[in-house]
């Protein structure tokens, strides 16, 4: 590899030739992007509609805001909407459907006339007076909680030392109200312009379980006791450019965070599983969850009644004098680089 990692051409021709090992995410992001631009299916608008609107909310709320702003998108955003609500069953509430409506109805009231802006009204107006969010006080902004939620951050801090990867669980069963709870935790996480481009697939069948739980290689030895097991899966039909690819790892990291908290306040263990882009374990996974092209497996969680007897690896963390630096971004890394070097002048005079 070394040999090849010099330029873009030679690494490029290294990962064609020799690892192919990027050819499945490659796929998976084509697959996402020609999704996103044919807005074919509900999932795609939906997100499509969640990025705009979150645009448009946040154009708002700008403080020094633009007298119109959104031109390149408005048109596209309440086309969208108009499509969500066509697909979307009729429900008594559908929170993101009636958010979107607030979020339009109030940008119309506040930008300035323009032809865009009047073609889009037009279209808008065409169909939201039927529409039951009309009817409602349109919220808009949130009152900041912050003290307010009464969590120290001495109590935070302690829920953050409790938590550790549980690997080994009793037979119990983990009640399924208590991973909705923790779930709606896991939902509130910030997202790249709120596209929350996830889902969570849980296992709680023992065999089914078991199959699943034996495909990655992280749980050797521990795989036949776990009860629970979730997949979290990234969807790359979220974004309209390759560059946002990240986007599906970045965001699934921080729901996930959140669902291990919530679990530990509840004394559910859990623990990540790795899940390595290894081709044979890949094609095995997407038949048992029946994953798409444009979907990725992020990783696997295992979720349990912690086992009193069962023994937890301490995993000491770093300090914060590793963890952080102000004002001077390469400083760690220099005292790094230099101690390494001075180790190996130290050692080859040594040899000498
Ligand atoms: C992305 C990720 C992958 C992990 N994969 C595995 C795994 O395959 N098997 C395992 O036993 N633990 C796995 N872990 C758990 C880590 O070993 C554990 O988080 C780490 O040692 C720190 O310990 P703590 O979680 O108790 O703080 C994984 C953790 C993360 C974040």
């Amino acid at each position: 590899m070394s040999a090849f990692a010099v330029s873009r051409f030679s690494v490029a021709i290294y990962y064609i030739f020799i690892d192919r090992s990027f050819w499945r995410e490659q796929l998976a992001v084509s697959q996402g992007l020609i999704r996103y631009r044919r807005q074919k299916n509900p999932s795609s608008r939906r997100y499509l509609l969640r990025r705009n609107i979150h645009r448009l909310e946040k154009g708002l709320s700008m403080r020094h805001r633009r007298p119109v702003f959104a031109l390149d998108y408005i048109v596209e955003t309440v086309e969208v909407y108009q499509r969500c609500i066509a697909d979307s069953p009729p429900t008594p509430c559908d929170p993101i459907l009636d958010w979107a409506s607030d979020v339009l109805c109030e940008y119309f009231l506040t930008v300035t006339d323009h032809p865009t802006v009047l073609k889009a009204r037009k279209l808008f107006d065409g169909f939201y007076n039927s529409d039951k969010g009309n009817q409602k006080t349109p919220v808009l902004y949130r009152e900041r909680e912050g003290a307010k939620h009464g969590i120290s951050i001495d109590r935070l801090s302690q829920l953050s030392r409790a938590r550790r990867s549980v690997r080994w669980y009793t037979n119990d069963r983990v009640p399924r109200s208590v991973i909705d709870s923790a779930l709606e935790v896991a939902s509130q996480a910030p997202s790249s312009c709120n596209r929350q481009p996830f889902r969570y697939l849980f296992f709680d069948e023992p065999d089914q379980v078991q199959v699943i739980a034996k495909l990655p290689r992280g749980t050797a030895g521990f795989a036949e006791n776990i009860p629970c097991i979730a997949a979290v899966i990234g969807d790359l039909s979220n974004f309209s450019n390759s560059c946002d690819r990240h986007g599906i790892y970045i965001d699934t990291g921080l729901s996930v965070m959140g669902f291990l908290y919530a679990l530990e306040t509840e004394n559910i263990g859990s623990c990540i599983l790795n899940w390595p882009d290894v081709e044979q374990l890949e094609r095995k996974m997407e038949d048992q969850l029946e994953l798409q092209k444009h979907e990725r497996l992020v990783m696997l969680i295992a979720i349990g009644v912690p086992d009193p007897e069962g023994q937890i690896p301490y995993s000491e963390k770093s300090s914060l004098d590793l963890l952080r630096t102000y004002n001077t971004p390469a400083d760690i890394y220099k005292q790094t680089l230099n101690s390494d070097e001075t180790n190996e002048k130290n050692a080859s005079s040594a040899q000498k």
